[in-house]
């Protein structure tokens, strides 16, 4: 596609090679084009209760601002997470959504002659944000399907690939889409041997769905690796995708370096207002992480009755293996109304990521898989 381009020529030379991002197909979309009302979207890990209350009180609360600028330094939001936090709100960067600060480490840190290190089957902006600033990636074999943490990251195979050209490293905990976790034992003993002129970026997205008893606190791990960085965002538990807000935790120097870097008022108002409340409505997100617990068994379960293999996940999303038909597939679940996320760009071309939803939503794409598989 790229190649067809007129401007082609004119373009920084490694763009040429990038495709866009390809988001989960929007509902009203699919109603367009096939005229249908009643759709169940599991495509894009979003949070499947809606915003909560709270939220939506601090929105309506704060239209009348949005003729106004936001706050260019997000000072109640960098506050709110400071004190929840444990940690000092210089060492906090805000973004335009995870993703926007994904991006903005790459552009600090990364550009040609430079390198990263990811896994295959990563979370794919990392690729995205390294080719765009021109730098190499260097992609870790993950295990084998077959083995113990299959399509996990492997990270002897991540340390292997160390050079001395090498700048970042991502890791995603849990990964999107496979859902593979990395225990905090092993994590920890990597980023520990890992020269400290390496960034580590460990991006967090997922981690509030974790089970919070065993869960390690990885903001402490600051202290002992100034060249730590952590995203996280308040797209997936937090339920405000569509506000867009993420950020990063770092030693206070990193975080200065990005924050020259950022777009100017790169968190809208009403995403400053929404995360600083999401932060306090602690109910909502235990009820999320109930609720996902409950769907991954039930999509677990219906999967395993349909004689279906995926990938066990500690996400809000499971990887299932329908095959060589996966496309196909897709295609027939949309005419019944379900979208999910096919992962051939991941090169898993035999899955399809599924969203937990709510349960009568899990239910609709188990029957409706039920149906689609027989005629493929
Ligand atoms: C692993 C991972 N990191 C980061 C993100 C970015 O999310 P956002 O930009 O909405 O914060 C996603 C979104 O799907 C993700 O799966």
């Amino acid at each position: 596609m790229s190649t067809e381009n007129l401007f082609c020529d004119l373009a920084f030379e490694p763009i040429n090679g990038l495709f866009p991002y390809q988001p989960g197909k929007p509902i009203d979309e699919l109603q367009r084009e096939l005229g249908l009302k009643n759709i169940v979207k599991l495509a894009s890990n979003e949070n499947p209760l809606g915003p909560s209350e709270v939220v939506k009180k601090a929105i309506q609360g704060s239209i009348e601002d949005v003729s106004l600028y936001p706050d260019g330094n997000g000072f109640y939001l960098k506050k709110a997470l400071s004190e929840k936090l444990g940690v000092t709100t210089d060492m906090i960067t805000l973004g335009n959504g995870s993703n926007d600060v994904l991006d903005v480490i790459a552009r600090v840190f990364l550009t040609t002659g430079r390198e990263c290190i990811y896994s295959e089957y990563a979370f794919v902006v990392y690729a995205i944000a390294t080719q765009s600033v021109g730098a190499t990636a260097r992609v870790a074999k993950a295990y084998l399907p077959e083995e113990v943490g299959a399509y996990g990251h492997d990270l002897n195979e991540m340390e292997r690939l160390v050079t001395e050209k090498t700048s970042v490293v991502f890791i995603a905990n849990p990964n999107n889409p496979t859902g593979t976790w990395i225990e905090s034992e092993g994590l920890e003993r990597f980023i520990k041997k890992l020269p400290k002129h390496i960034i580590v970026v460990l991006d967090e997205a997922y981690c509030e769905y974790l089970d919070q008893q065993s869960l390690v606190d990885t903001t402490k791990w600051l202290q002992k690796y100034p060249n730590l960085i952590i995203t996280r965002t308040f797209s997936k538990a937090y339920g405000i995708a569509g506000l867009r807000v993420g950020y990063a935790v770092s030693h206070p120097d990193i975080a200065d370096l990005l924050n020259r870097v950022r777009h100017p008022f790169n968190v809208n108002s009403l995403g400053l207002v929404a995360a600083e409340a999401a932060l306090q409505d602690e109910e909502y997100i235990e009820k999320s992480r109930e609720l996902n617990k409950q769907g991954l068994q039930q999509l677990a379960n219906g999967f395993e009755k349909l004689s279906l293999g995926y990938i066990p996940s500690v996400g809000n999303f499971i990887s299932l293996n329908v095959g060589e038909k996966a496309a196909d597939i897709y295609t027939k679940l949309l005419h019944e109304g379900v979208i999910v996320r096919p992962i051939s760009a991941y090169k898993m071309p035999q899955y399809l990521r599924v969203s937990v939803g709510l349960p009568a939503e899990n239910e609709i794409l188990l029957s409706a898989l039920a149906k689609v598989i027989q005629h493929v």
